[in-house]
């Protein structure tokens, strides 16, 4: 959520900060501003609203003209969308945007009242505004700067500008993302690469607790002290190409047309000579012999990823996994000892949740790997061991392609932790890892069917309701299809293991009540089916998605999504019937108006709790 962006250099600052906030705005917002050096003034102009308001008052207020300034896309933690309380915030000196959550604002609003402030919005941000200009009273900002931040509990991505030094911006983090782009004659700060990198694919990550000063010389960086800090500038492997529309109507549809690219290109760096390979991560076969336990912990669709993963590594390696909420793991005081591995999975890399639980792991001394899709993220740098899976950028707010690689990169875990661990043979896992090499074409044979999934999606546009049912592949992928299709169509769907459904919940089911059951695990098929025949005889419409040739009894399914997935193991089959599932929440969404790419009070990712 919240996007922030800053600029130093010869380009038209307003146009830069304008641009680099709309690359943002897959991040969820609801407010925008901006403030720019202007004739050695800050000019500020802000509002409630999308970035198209923001635009309607440049040009009502006048568009600030000048090299050097920030900006900020709001998403709302303390006091309501308002132009008052967008952001940027000053307090006379001090002009700042923050993204995050400042925990003890109340009391520093208390002192600093005491000491003469007023207070214009309801935000915890304006605080920080305001204690900077406290400590402005040598007018020496990195000194007001570090000074502050030691005062300040919770998160934030910081960027300052101050006054009376028109040629600066000041950046700072802690627990919020913010990176800084490094050009010729010029340097940026944003919360992520896309905002910049077509200016500059050179970057700097700031870590917790450092500061940025960028000025006519460049960026230079400094720890809480105050003490410079040398930096490392690297190189992003993406181009603007890749973290655009290419021709697609929404990112989500051109992701969901990623997939098989991305899954090759994963699973081509994740294997050499046919068998998974993590030995450049440190992930060796001894190391997994030592695993006692498995958890894995993540947040929404990445938490899907992780069931899908805890099947595989059950199904193979016989070694026992926890799924845990982030949310909950990290407040649940769990058992943790050295022998456990706990594998946090997320597409961003910096969900608070997350980066919480993998914080709490580590000092219990569990052992920590991270399967994320941005490789600079914090939750790549804070854990043991990271697989970078490459999906690529992903701008939608509905994760699809991370999704996809994630359950990847776990399938191919599941089959090196079985082989280290004698449960499979080493022909066993090379035969797992040439299936797991057929799925990226399993999963272009059902894009070709997208006009199915289409109309399944049109038998659902006057739902308000509908269930999906599943049993052990199938109950992981439920949970995913649920939430892919509410967070989108804004269709209320509950996902449930198919032989649950009638411990209670079946009392919801009427005439017409759609359910959406994926039957494709051939091993227990006729259990499912007998829960479908449940539901049917209660009036459900059943929409059936299974493999190629599955038979059902007449009249018992109303419309059925028969997918060809080859010679592919029933455990591999969630990477192509999941594909089907997004298309059928992605044509749902657009046949009913919705925009997939940012619905509403969603944002790609959740950096605060
Ligand atoms: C998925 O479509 C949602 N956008 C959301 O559940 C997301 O998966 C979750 O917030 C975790 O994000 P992460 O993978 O970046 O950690
Ligand atoms: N907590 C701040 C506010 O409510 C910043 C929220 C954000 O990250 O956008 O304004």
């Amino acid at each position: 959520m919240c996007g922030i962006v800053g600029y130093l250099g010869a380009r038209d600052c307003t146009e830069v900060l304008m641009d680099g906030l709309e690359k943002l705005e897959y991040r969820g917002y609801d407010s925008a501003g901006i403030a720019v050096f202007e004739n050695n003034e800050i000019k500020t102009v802000k509002t409630r609203g999308k970035l198209s308001q923001m635009k309607n008052k440049l040009e009502t207020e006048g568009k600030p003209v000048g090299h050097c300034g920030i900006g900020h896309t709001r998403w709302a933690t303390h006091g309501e969308p308002s132009d008052v309380n967008s952001h940027p915030h000053s307090n006379g000196r001090v002009t700042i945007v923050h993204n995050g959550i400042i925990e003890n604002y109340a009391e520093l609003k208390e002192f600093l009242t005491e000491q003469g402030y007023t207070f214009l919005s309801q935000t915890d941000s304006e605080a920080v505004a305001c204690l900077l200009d406290y400590y402005y009273s040598e007018r020496n900002p990195l000194h007001a700067i570090t000074e502050t931040l030691k005062e300040l509990r919770g998160s934030y991505a910081l960027g300052i500008i101050f006054k009376d030094f028109p040629e600066r911006v000041y950046a700072a983090r802690r627990g919020s993302p913010l990176i800084v782009g490094v050009g010729d004659g010029e340097s940026f700060i944003a919360s992520d690469i896309p905002a910049f990198l077509k200016y500059t694919k050179d970057y700097v990550l700031l870590d917790d607790d450092e500061i940025v000063r960028l000025d006519k010389d460049g960026a230079k960086f400094f720890d809480l002290h105050g003490l410079p800090v040398k930096k490392e500038t690297q190189t992003a492997e993406w181009d603007v190409e890749q973290a655009q529309k290419c021709g697609f109507p929404h990112y989500m549809l051109k992701e969901i047309h990623e997939q098989p690219e991305v899954v090759q290109k994963t699973l081509d760096s994740l294997t050499s000579e046919g068998v998974p390979d993590f030995s450049e991560i440190g992930l060796t076969d001894e190391m997994l012999r030592g695993v006692g336990r498995v958890f894995i912990t993540a947040c929404g669709t990445a938490m899907y990823a992780g069931i899908v993963g805890k099947y595989a590594i059950e199904k193979v390696a016989r070694v026992p996994v926890a799924v845990e909420i982030a949310s909950e793991f990290r407040y649940m005081n769990p058992i943790l000892n050295a022998e456990d591995l706990v594998i946090v999975v997320s597409q961003s890399g910096e969900t608070a949740d997350t980066k919480a639980a993998l914080e709490l792991a580590k000092s219990r001394g569990a052992k920590t790997l991270a399967v994320v899709n941005v490789k600079y993220s914090a939750i790549a740098r804070l854990a043991d061991m990271c697989v970078n899976t490459l999906a690529g950028p992903e701008i939608a707010v509905a994760s699809t392609k991370a999704y996809s690689v994630q359950i990847v990169s776990l399938y191919l875990l599941a089959f090196r932790f079985a082989y280290a661990r004698g449960a499979i043979s080493e022909s066993e896992m090379k035969r797992l890892t040439s299936l797991l090499e057929q799925t990226p074409q399993a999963i272009s044979r059902v894009i070709e069917r997208s006009d199915e999934c289409q109309f399944a999606a049109s038998q659902l546009i006057n739902t308000e309701t509908l269930f999906f049912i599943g049993r052990g592949f199938d109950y992981a992928l439920s949970l995913e299809g649920s939430l892919k299709l509410k967070e989108i169509s804004y269709i209320h769907s509950e996902a449930y293991a198919a032989g649950e459904l009638k411990h209670g919940t079946i009392s919801l089911i009427e005439q017409n009540t759609p359910v959406i059951t994926i039957a494709t695990q051939r091993h227990i098929l006729e259990k499912t089916i007998s829960n479908m025949e449940e539901v049917k005889a209660r009036g459900a419409y059943i929409i059936a998605i299974c493999r190629k040739g599955t038979m059902f009894a007449e009249g018992s399914v109303d419309l059925k999504l028969e997918l060809d997935f080859g010679d592919l193991d029933d455990m591999l089959v969630p990477l192509p019937t999941v594909c089907a599932l997004q298309l059928i929440a992605y044509y749902s969404s657009v046949l009913r108006g919705n925009d997939p790419d940012k619905p509403r009070n969603l944002a790609k990712s959740v950096t605060t709790e």
